[in-house]
């Protein structure tokens, strides 16, 4: 893992001073970046000025909005995993700009009654963006808070009609030779695939995301469109998404199939059940204290159990992990 400078961390008072300090200079009013038809926003993100703005409101579903520091930019946009361009943390914030963004479409199909095509022009209006502030837990130990923007991944869902057969739901992302160098390494199977239970998906916390602090979201953190849920190991929140497919069997995920006994399907949070070669009791938080950044204790679903938690009822969390 690379080395996060101390004078990249911003705490949230900060963050909280300079936006009120852009309102004053009217740079946050929403009106000006608001879609048609829409009422100001009241996204709290300070818009960092990199990326089109994306307006949002405030989302009021329980547990949705820790009041956690939030990691700051550039460590969200600077220290990825997109394994598409490369195995080290800072190659895809270099080389995620070459992948094309428009036109861009999404296939939703499998067992579905609606088979259907839609563009991101569509998507991004298929229901209002609310700002959500989530963890985000890396299997690998490190975990930031992040503003998304998003909706709900069953407004897309329900869209679609899923037959009664469907039991999972596939999210396959870009795979583009041209601009992506990391797909020369055959430690995945491209494009790389991941995979929900079709409840897991319909689960208001699980977020179809298309922006982060107040934008639109950066290539390398997955534009044009990503998936979120907050409550599992991030690569099950699958990047640049392509593909949708209602399947009736447990799908044939990136890391499970790279490494069976290492990722599992399910992959929720959980300090109890730690990894074959780590312990998973404690992450450290990216943006608080640079490379001395404190461990925090790993909690189980990542904090979400009061509102996950009935999903797995009667599952042994350590066959299913
Ligand atoms: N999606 C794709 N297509 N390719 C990837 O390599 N990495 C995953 C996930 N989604 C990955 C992906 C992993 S391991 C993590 S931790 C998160 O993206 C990281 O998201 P972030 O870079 O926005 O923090």
């Amino acid at each position: 893992m690379s080395a996060v400078r101390p004078s990249e961390i911003t705490p949230r008072a900060v963050y909280e001073s300079r936006r009120d300090w852009l309102r004053r200079l009217g740079l946050v009013t929403a009106a000006a970046w608001a879609p048609k038809g829409w009422s100001a926003s009241t996204s709290t993100a300070v818009r960092p000025g990199r990326r089109p703005p994306l307006a949002a409101v405030p989302s009021a579903l329980p547990g949705a909005r820790t009041a956690e520091a939030w990691t700051p930019y550039e460590q969200v946009t600077q220290y990825n995993n997109y394994y598409e361009f490369g195995f080290d943390k800072d190659e895809p914030a270099r080389l995620a700009h070459r992948m094309p963004l428009r036109p861009w479409t999404v296939q939703i199909d499998g067992l579905v009654a609606k088979p259907l095509t839609l563009d991101i022009d569509d998507l991004l209006k298929l229901a209002p963006m609310e700002e959500r502030i989530y963890r985000l837990r890396c299997v690998e130990g490190w975990s930031m808070v992040v503003p998304w923007i998003g909706y709900p991944l069953a407004a897309l869902i329900e869209r679609a009609q899923p037959l009664g057969s469907a039991k999972f739901v596939e999210f396959h992302t870009l795979a583009d030779r041209e601009s992506m160098p990391g797909l020369r390494s055959n430690v995945l199977r491209w494009p790389y695939v991941e995979g929900l239970r079709l409840d897991e998906a319909r689960h208001p916390l699980t977020l179809l995301t298309f922006g982060l602090y107040g934008e639109m979201l950066p290539p390398q953190n997955g534009a044009p469109l990503r998936v979120v849920v907050p409550w599992k190991y991030g690569f099950k929140s699958g990047k640049s998404i392509v593909r949708v497919r209602f399947v009736e069997r447990q799908p044939a995920t990136a890391w499970t199939v790279a490494a069976p006994h290492e990722y599992g399907f399910y992959a929720n949070v959980n300090p109890d059940v730690p990894h074959p070669r780590w312990s998973q009791a404690t992450e450290r938080r990216l943006g608080q204290g640079g490379l001395f950044a404190p461990r925090v204790k790993t909690q189980l679903f990542n904090g979400y159990a009061e509102q996950v938690g009935q999903l797995y009822a009667g599952m042994d969390l350590r066959r299913f992990y």
